[in-house]
């Protein structure tokens, strides 16, 4: 089968699409067919640990890509969830799924079935970052009525992030930059700040709940934006969310820091589906790459300028067989 790995050395490392081995379920597992699957941030940030600290001998042992959607096209011996030809989506992450290939084997407590309204497309790159925000929401209790600030409100986490604490009751107000406050009011935020315009943290505002999907942030730098007892949840994708996580665990700190970590199970995404299906979630595209083009997918993603999700397309519409 065709699977995406990667070649090179740190930065000129390249994500190029090789023939694997295709893999055999556990006996609580599927084999998806992937039909989708996306880049996230992590991969390209994972992609320069491994390349730096693995030597490329002619092959990595390991296939790129966490999440999915596809169709069911092989079950292990114990699973009765699951059919052949049911669509699911999800992903694994005990540091990969896989799932850039053209097929993965993933357990069957990390997927559920795909939303009936939407296809591959808007299932497959959804899971890793919606599960983010709504994990993100669950550490934090996220309650009807409460006011939340959304730092990076169009990027891959922000856009489910906008929509979930929406459907969850709460007051939204949303940073981004000029080029996507339509947007992201598009996806139903009360307010909005530019940042690019704004210093938001010295803003008369105060938040209950403070999200930030960036972590360029952390809750000293948003100390005079959170209400007594409000809460700074950050996604510790870089250096300072993750020191202030580290901090407000070590130290009593004046606001509460929560890091989120994402992963997947069925009852959460069985809540995504929810929300899909009731139109209350909806992704949005930045881009779409073929699985050829997938190199590109991950120089998009590390702009970090992305609106919404990136796709891979694994299986072209009028691909017909696999091997
Ligand atoms: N802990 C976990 O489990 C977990 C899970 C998922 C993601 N993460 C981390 O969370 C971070 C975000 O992930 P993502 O998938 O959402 O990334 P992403 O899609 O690459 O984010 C890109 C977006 O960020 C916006 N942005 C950049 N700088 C900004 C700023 N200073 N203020 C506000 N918005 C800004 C960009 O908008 P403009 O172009 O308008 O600036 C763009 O729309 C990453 O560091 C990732 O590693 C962690």
């Amino acid at each position: 089968m065709k699977a995406a790995t990667v070649k090179g050395y740190g930065s000129i490392a390249k994500v190029v699409v090789k023939e694997k081995k295709r893999p055999s379920p556990g006996k609580n597992d599927v084999l998806v067919e992937v039909h989708c699957s996306s880049v996230n941030p992590k991969d390209w940030k994972l992609n320069k640990a491994i390349t730096a600290l693995i030597p490329d001998v002619g092959f990595r042992p390991f296939i790129i890509g966490d999440d999915l959607s596809g169709v069911v096209v092989e079950k292990g011996s114990e699973v009765t969830e699951f059919d052949v030809g049911d669509e699911v989506y999800g992903m694994d992450m005990r540091l990969r799924t896989s799932a850039c290939a053209d097929y993965a084997s993933i357990a069957t407590s990390r997927i559920a079935r795909k939303p009936a309204n939407i296809s591959h497309r808007e299932a497959g790159v959804a899971p890793l970052a919606a599960l983010t925000a709504l994990q993100g929401f669950k550490i934090a209790e996220l309650k009807r009525g409460q006011r939340i600030l959304i730092i990076g409100a169009s990027g891959g986490v922000g856009t489910y992030a906008v929509q979930i604490a929406k459907a969850l009751g709460a007051e939204v107000t949303a940073v981004c930059s000029y080029r996507n406050i339509d947007l992201v009011k598009s996806l139903g935020a009360d307010h909005v700040i530019d940042y690019t315009e704004n210093d938001f943290t010295n803003n008369e505002d105060s938040f209950d709940v403070i999200f930030d999907a960036t972590s360029y942030e952390s809750a000293k730098t948003c100390a005079s934006l959170m209400q007594q007892g409000g809460l700074f949840v950050t996604t510790f994708g870089q250096s300072k969310g993750f020191s202030s996580a580290i901090i407000s665990r070590l130290f009593p700190v004046q606001h509460r820091t929560l890091a989120v970590t994402v992963e997947s199970n069925t009852d959460d995404l069985n809540e995504l589906t929810e929300l899909f299906e009731k139109r209350a979630l909806k992704t949005v595209l930045d881009s779409e790459f073929s699985f050829g083009d997938i190199d590109e997918a991950y120089q998009r993603s590390m702009t970090g300028r992305a609106k919404g999700k990136i796709a891979i397309k694994v299986l072209e519409s009028n691909q017909v067989t696999r091997k």
